[in-house]
């Protein structure tokens, strides 16, 4: 079969289907892609709901694709949440959602469990609805440019969050960098970005579509925030599990971390 394959982002707006996307969060359909999205449930649980946890006014999700989980828990610690992605289909697969549109991707699953990761299993619906009010738009975003936002004109967030884009969007390790530092002007001074994704990843399928990642390494990662100007606070690192096997991409493990804007 012949697979398009390209690192430029007009690849993205041409071929990534949110819908064949959404297939990696079907629980219980690969032990592999659950195992990965229990790891970032787990670490946003444990980041914006515990005791001491981040919270804040503003919150923005940079390349959400067209995906929520990574709002679940934040959503109750942050009184706005400001979506955003790349892509047209990303944006309103999103907002299809949002406004329970017919053939919305059902999150109910992936709802559940982490309201039993917050104790609170039955409260499923209403965590569902605290996330529709909390996000307020779902704007345009290219975070290799140095204002990954234009034209839109939002107040420094408190928190950024952002998974598996960085290795999704850049195309170099030097693009990396130059990418981290745009997302910095995005936050205020002493604001939070939580980062997650994968290690070393070459490639991910999006139902019959390959795309180039650039393999992220933790040394990498570490240097390149802390050049850019975060303090980091915490890193979580699990590793691709040896059983299972799952031939959608090739990450040999699993990163999620919490830095800090220094000034
Ligand atoms: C692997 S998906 C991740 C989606 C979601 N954040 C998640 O955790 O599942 C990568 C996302 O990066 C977005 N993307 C690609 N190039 C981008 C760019 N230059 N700026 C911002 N987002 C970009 C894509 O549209 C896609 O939604």
């Amino acid at each position: 079969m012949a697979f398009q394959e390209s690192t430029v982002p007009d690849v993205y707006q041409a071929n990534f289907e949110p819908t064949a996307y959404l297939d990696y969060f079907k629980l219980g359909q690969n032990p592999l892609s659950d195992e990965f999205l229990h790891f970032l449930l787990k670490h946003y649980n444990a980041t914006f709901k515990s005791a001491g946890g981040l919270k804040g006014k503003l919150l923005i999700d940079i390349g959400s694709g067209p995906t929520i989980y990574q709002l679940l828990s934040a959503c109750e610690s942050f009184e706005e949440i400001i979506a955003t992605d790349y892509t047209d289909k990303n944006r309103l697969e999103l907002e299809k959602w949002l406004k329970k549109m017919p053939g919305a991707f059902d999150w109910s699953p992936v709802v559940k469990y982490v309201c039993e990761l917050e104790g609170n299993r039955d409260k499923w619906t209403e965590k569902e609805e605290r996330l529709r009010r909390t996000v307020r738009q779902v704007l345009k975003c290219d975070i290799l440019k140095e204002r990954p936002l234009e034209p839109a004109v939002l107040p420094p967030a408190d928190c950024l969050i952002s998974s598996l884009c960085l290795e999704a969007a850049c195309p170099t390790l030097g693009a990396c960098r130059a990418a981290l530092r745009h997302l910095r002007t995005l936050l205020r001074p002493r604001g939070h970005l939580v980062l997650s994704g994968g290690f070393e990843t070459t490639f991910y399928m999006v139902g019959d579509k390959r795309f180039s990642a650039l393999p992220l390494e933790e040394k990498f990662l570490l240097e390149a925030l802390q050049e850019t100007g975060f303090t980091i606070e915490k890193l979580e690192k699990a590793q691709r599990p040896a059983e299972g096997s799952d031939d959608r991409s090739d990450y040999t493990g699993m990163f999620f971390l919490v830095a800090r804007r220094r000034d």
